[in-house]
């Protein structure tokens, strides 16, 4: 059993930690030792107590002014008993005031994994191994109850976190707060890895040592946004990619959050995180529940590349539902920057018949195809195919793509509506806008009110018809703007500071219906490329749209950020044209190929206009992810250089979990008259393994893995502006004493 129970010493184990709490003598729940795996000793010995200055004590402690929650280490820290650090919950029991005081209660173990009602969770699997830790608190004086359940899947060395609140008192308690996780260290020293952004330039990888008080990282935005990931690290500030020790932090939700990051007085450190809380209220009734969405803690006492693979492969098998988890996903060409509105039937069989003939998979039709939707001013909303526009039905779109060979799929952006649309004229309520003052509009658009069953009905009974009527086996479900200044005509105003959490349950309401109604559907979540790329949605949808900017270069960063906390095969890119729409960067044809192979690969350009040279090397890439995909899709994926540190070139690495087999990926990102020697060394292998090795399909010779890992291999000059290549290497023989010689 991985939770191990005595004497209310609560240890947790997985393969490589250990996780210890303890219900101490008077009941608080502490947080005893998160690390490297231990034995079950009792380590609240290492708890020092003393009688600080202003620390308070609360009152059971009696006589002792030694104990105070000032300092000492907790599992779940509340506002109201004298811990003046970042807390997790703010409840007002009915007195105006959000102070309460949780004690241990009961607690109950079980096998697998608990779920969550409504939101995305980890969930076990026939024969592998997960169970459930439930730890039960009270308030003081009311019957507030709060269920923190930990999920602890051994082999991944992932523990989840939720947790319940449940009013069992008979009057209202409103909730102001209501974190998922809190993680207290004994030290100081750390460092915080976190991932900001903007459109078009998201997660971007930021390490900073945390500092005496408060860092936070949020989104207001009533979406995980672009601007900061709710991913985060904490690492040693000697940890690298290959040493050191690390702790991951993934809130699986796709509306705002908060993190906070808090060293104190005493040298110690604080992380809290779950949904944002700003202007957050919510109103549980005498005998409901609230419950927090999922924090996925991940340990590695081995470097970041191992806190990552944690990440990748539990996420692969214990988040993603999808039926095309463990498929080769489809090579697709998207019509977004080959014709953006501007198309019909004529225009994207062209496409499609190119896509053909490469051995692509699918044509998705981008935005514009219903409603009146030329530009983005208009039309969101109306989900009726404007077959005018198109010069047929869908049904007769599909089927023509289909005889091609090909599969089909299509954009939606349900979560919206445009003014200038008849459901807006019709159902101008159903739009979050507050009564008698000005939108604030983005993109044009405004956000519908997903707290509504009546606008949820709507859009169902829009998405299962569309999906009725043609063959489409893919949909990119976009969502282009933040969520501002927002108001629901159905809530009372008590209720009003409920309405963005209401919004993703409404949100995941609908994925969840669809991807029940249509089990084969392959869900692509995007929101202006990765403006929601969390944890929460992977649940629904097994890729998504990195990034709106396709240029090679600044994907690099991108995807090399991206791949801290989520798998390779989540992280959707494709081939564009040159001069590149977002940056008018040009770069060579084969880098792009290269970077997009990063991701789920495809296409975003007309196909039609590729040169000759272009479509020999298009095809080349289409045989080589049709090779590889098991590499690129369930490899272990190794950081071997950063586009931050590394100004020359970058290069990124798939081995096999066997280490039978690996792939390098390098990007030439500057140029040198006279140019040193690069050398970079592979990871993964099997040092005994005798590999032949490919350098852009040609052999060029036999290394030994010891060779390839310690030494490494030298890497060709570059010959022009961003050029790259690909090495594959693959194991021939095993020879047992090479490492002696
Ligand atoms: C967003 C998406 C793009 C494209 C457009 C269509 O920006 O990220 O890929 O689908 O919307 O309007």
């Amino acid at each position: 059993m991985s939770i191990i129970i005595q004497d209310n010493v609560f240890t947790l184990q997985t393969k490589n930690s250990t996780y210890q709490m303890k219900a101490d003598s008077k009941g608080i729940l502490l947080h005893t030792y998160y690390g490297k795996k231990t034995d079950a000793s009792d380590y609240s010995y290492l708890v020092s107590m003393a009688d600080r200055g202003f620390s308070g004590n609360i009152y059971e402690a009696r006589e002792d002014r030694t104990y105070s929650l000032d300092f000492l280490p907790q599992e779940f820290p509340v506002c109201g008993s004298g811990d003046y650090r970042v807390d997790c919950l703010h409840a007002d029991l009915g007195q105006g005031v959000s102070d309460c005081l949780m004690f241990f209660d009961s607690y109950q173990v079980s096998k697998g994994k608990y779920a969550l009602e409504g939101l995305p969770a980890m969930f076990a699997k026939d024969g592998q191994k997960v169970d459930t830790l439930e730890i039960v608190l009270k308030d003081s004086q009311e019957e507030l109850y709060l269920h923190l359940w930990y999920g602890v899947f051994e082999a991944y060395d992932i523990i989840t976190r939720a947790v319940m609140i449940e009013n069992r008192t008979d009057r209202e308690v409103r909730l102001h707060k209501a974190l998922s996780a809190c993680l207290d260290m004994d030290h100081d020293g750390m460092d915080l890895i976190h991932f900001y952004g903007r459109h078009a330039g998201e997660r971007e990888m930021e390490r900073v040592p945390l500092f005496h008080g408060i860092t936070e990282l949020r989104s207001t935005r009533g979406t995980s946004s672009h601007q900061h990931n709710p991913f985060v690290i904490l690492a040693a500030q000697n940890t690298t990619e290959d040493s050191g020790e690390c702790y991951g932090f993934s809130l699986l939700y796709s509306g705002g959050f908060h993190m906070q990051a808090e060293v104190d007085q005493f040298h110690q450190t604080r992380l809290v995180m779950g949904i944002d809380d700003c202007d957050f209220t919510w109103s549980l009734q005498p005998g409901e529940k609230f419950v927090t969405p999922e924090v996925a803690m991940g340990y590695s006492s081995t470097g970041l590349a191992k806190l990552s693979h944690c990440y990748h492969d539990s996420f692969q098998h214990h988040l993603i539902r999808s039926s095309w988890k463990d498929k080769r996903r489809p090579i697709l060409v998207n019509n977004w920057e080959a014709t953006y509105f501007d198309f019909d039937v004529d225009k994207l069989l062209k496409i499609a018949r190119e896509a053909a003939d490469l051995e692509l998979d699918m044509l998705v039709l981008d935005d514009g195809w219903f409603g009146k939707r030329d530009n983005d001013d208009s039309g969101l909303g109306d989900w009726f195919v404007n077959e005018d526009k198109l010069g047929c039905t869908l049904g007769a779109l599909a089927d023509q793509v289909n005889d091609l060979g090909l599969m089909f799929g299509l954009w939606f952006e349900p979560e919206m509506i445009s003014e200038d649309s008849d459901l807006y004229r019709k159902h101008p309520d159903w739009a979050m806008v507050v009564p008698g003052r000005n939108p604030i509009r983005g993109r044009s658009q405004l956000v519908l009110d997903m707290t509504r069953e009546d606008v949820l009905d709507y859009i169902k009974e829009r998405l299962f018809a569309i999906m009725d009527s043609a063959n489409i086996q893919y949909i990119k479900w976009d969502m282009n703007r933040s969520v501002a200044a927002a108001y629901s005509t159905l809530l009372p105003r008590e209720r009003q500071g409920e309405l963005r959490h209401r919004y993703v349950l409404g949100l995941y309401h609908v994925m969840e219906a669809l991807l029940m109604r249509y089990p084969d559907l392959l869900l692509e979540g995007c929101s202006g490329g990765g403006g929601r790329f969390d944890a929460g949605m992977l649940y629904y949808a097994p890729q998504i749209w990195c990034s709106d900017n396709t240029d090679a270069v600044e994907r690099l960063h991108i995807q090399y950020g991206t791949s801290f906390g989520y798998p390779m095969s989540s992280v959707s890119a494709h081939v564009s044209v040159c001069p590149n729409h977002q940056n008018g960067r040009v770069t060579p044809f084969q880098t792009r190929g290269i970077c997009a192979m990063q991701g789920t690969f495809g296409y975003e350009m007309d196909l039609s206009k590729l040169t000759l040279e272009e479509k020999a090397q298009a095809k080349e890439q289409i045989r080589t992810f049709k090779k590889r995909y098991r590499l690129f899709q369930f490899g272990d994926y190794y950081r071997i250089t950063s586009p931050l540190e590394n100004r020359d070139f970058t290069a990124w690495e798939y081995a096999d979990k066997e280490g039978k087999e690996a792939y390098m990926g390098v990007v030439f990102t500057d140029l040198h008259g006279n140019p040193a020697a690069h050398s970079v060394k592979f990871r993964g292998l099997r040092p005994e393994g005798i590999y032949k090795m490919w350098k852009d399909n040609e052999l060029t010779g036999e290394y030994t893995g010891a060779a390839l890992m310690n030494g490494g291999i030298l890497l060709p000059v570059p010959k022009e502006n961003y050029d790259s290549c690909q090495i594959y290497i693959s194991c021939q023989s095993i020879v047992e004493d090479v490492v002696r010689e």
